[in-house]
């Protein structure tokens, strides 16, 4: 067969075989959200293309080169590139920071971006996110690491396989010193440095900091310990001590600017040591003290991150962390002959009406071709109804795995595998 249709590039299908995973990995996260008290937030896939420009950062690659964005009448909409702006949108459009303290908010979400897709790069991918909104503390910095670290504990990978890297980026009273300091070792170095970071130079110095071909060079920039401020040096400087009595262990990072423009002070990665090659970035996140102000609510402090799902399965794969097997059902019911059918149905319903999982042939298939399909399904019993056992109201109930067979009423089946199973 010829397929006339596919899935557009970067983007998956999640089939059967390994939608359990999914499923699996999304339960321990709003588990673990809710031991943090976090509470979930769920927003729509598209906002207006503004909403981005204007957090993200409009010369972002993210906003720049990635969104998705179409025009419909008069409005310009993209699909969301990324989940902290609608969270930070749908905070102010409904009023949440008016119960004061502070907002702990948790997502799981698609996200769009029209990147070159390889392993661990998609078109359309997915993250789990949590937003804290009001925390200035430097505690909350702490608790947001510890969390995401402990998550992937949860999940069974180990913390030797993975690294978190650390870094301040300061805030808009010290930046920009720091920033003009950068644009003139690029200046310095113009023609050492890649086309990209030629082009962005003016706009967005920072960035040079992060560019892997660049590497080499801005191994010998400015760090902005220097031009910290008193206030987001001492931020800096708790964040880690408080780190380090949690056991929570890290890496500075003075590179670590991150590819979105909303960040002020604390930003952080994940990498994973092995399974991702070069799309390594288990999550990313870090603070973002402004952003509610610049779009337009109250001034309020907030941080948060966003952790890559695909990339999150990769690695459990790749470490070879054992994961639950597909979910197989209880029972498969075998009609023996077209007057059972109807009973075989009724069984069915009632079984599954008490909580069993359960399927039966709605082909009218042969005896020995439902008994082929009960085998298959993973079912641990095969309830078996034949003229025999129509006439005493009861069906003979065989384990599949010990082929043992035993006759049992139909009133007390559901009971009786279910003490069985
Ligand atoms: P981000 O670093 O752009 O941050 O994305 C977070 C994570 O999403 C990455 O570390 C990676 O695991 C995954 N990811 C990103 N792009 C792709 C892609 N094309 N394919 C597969 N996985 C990808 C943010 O999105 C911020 N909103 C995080 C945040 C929340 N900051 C504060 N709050």
């Amino acid at each position: 067969m010829e397929l006339k249709y596919r899935a557009l590039e970067g983007m998956h299908d999640v089939l059967p075989e390994s939608s359990h995973l999914w499923q699996y990995v999304e339960s321990r996260w709003r588990t673990h959200c809710h031991q943090y008290g976090y509470r979930e937030i769920r927003t729509p896939l598209l906002e207006t293309a503004e909403l981005f420009e204007r957090s993200v950062g409009e010369t972002s690659d993210i906003v720049s080169k990635e969104m998705y964005v179409f025009q419909r009448g008069e409005e310009r909409y993209a699909l969301k590139p990324e989940g902290t702006a609608p969270v930070v949108r749908a905070y102010l459009e409904h009023g949440l920071y008016a119960a004061g303290g502070v907002q702990k908010l948790y997502y799981i979400t698609p996200f769009f971006r029209g990147e070159r897709p390889q392993k661990g790069r998609y078109r359309q991918a997915h993250q789990f996110g949590v937003e804290i909104f009001g925390a200035a503390h430097p505690l909350a910095d702490a608790e947001l690491l510890s969390m995401v670290m402990a998550f992937f504990r949860v999940l069974g990978i180990p913390d030797d396989a993975l690294e978190l890297r650390l870094n301040t980026i300061g805030c808009p009273d010290c930046r920009p010193a720091y920033r003009e300091a950068v644009r003139a070792f690029g200046r310095a170095h113009f023609g050492q440095l890649c086309n990209s970071c030629q082009a962005r130079l003016e706009r967005n110095p920072l960035r040079l900091l992060d560019c892997k071909e660049c590497v080499a060079l801005t191994a010998a920039a400015p760090p902005i310990d220097p031009y910290l401020c008193d206030a987001c040096r001492t931020h800096f400087e708790s964040l880690q001590s408080l780190l380090k009595s949690l056991g929570v262990a890290y890496r500075r990072d003075a590179r670590l600017v991150r590819g979105l423009d909303y960040y002020t002070r604390t930003t952080f990665e994940v990498v994973a040591e092995r399974g991702l090659g070069a799309q390594n970035a288990l999550c990313g996140g870090g603070r973002y003290d402004g952003l509610v102000e610049e779009l337009g609510g109250p001034p309020t402090p907030a941080l948060g991150v966003g952790i890559g799902i695909e990339r999150t399965l990769l690695v459990l794969q790749a470490l070879q962390v054992p994961l639950p097997e597909p979910p197989s059902i209880d029972a498969y019911v075998v009609a023996f002959g077209d007057s059972a059918r109807l009973v075989a149905l009724q069984i069915a319903q009632r079984l599954r009406a008490a909580g069993l999982a359960v399927d039966l042939d709605l082909e009218g298939r042969s005896p020995k071709a439902q008994m082929r399909l009960a085998n298959r399904s993973g079912a641990r019993y095969a309830i078996l109804l034949g003229e025999t056992e129509l006439q005493q109201d009861a069906a003979t109930v065989k384990d599949l795995h010990t082929h043992e067979q035993t006759l049992v009423s139909q009133a007390e089946l559901s009971e009786w595998i279910r003490t069985h199973l």
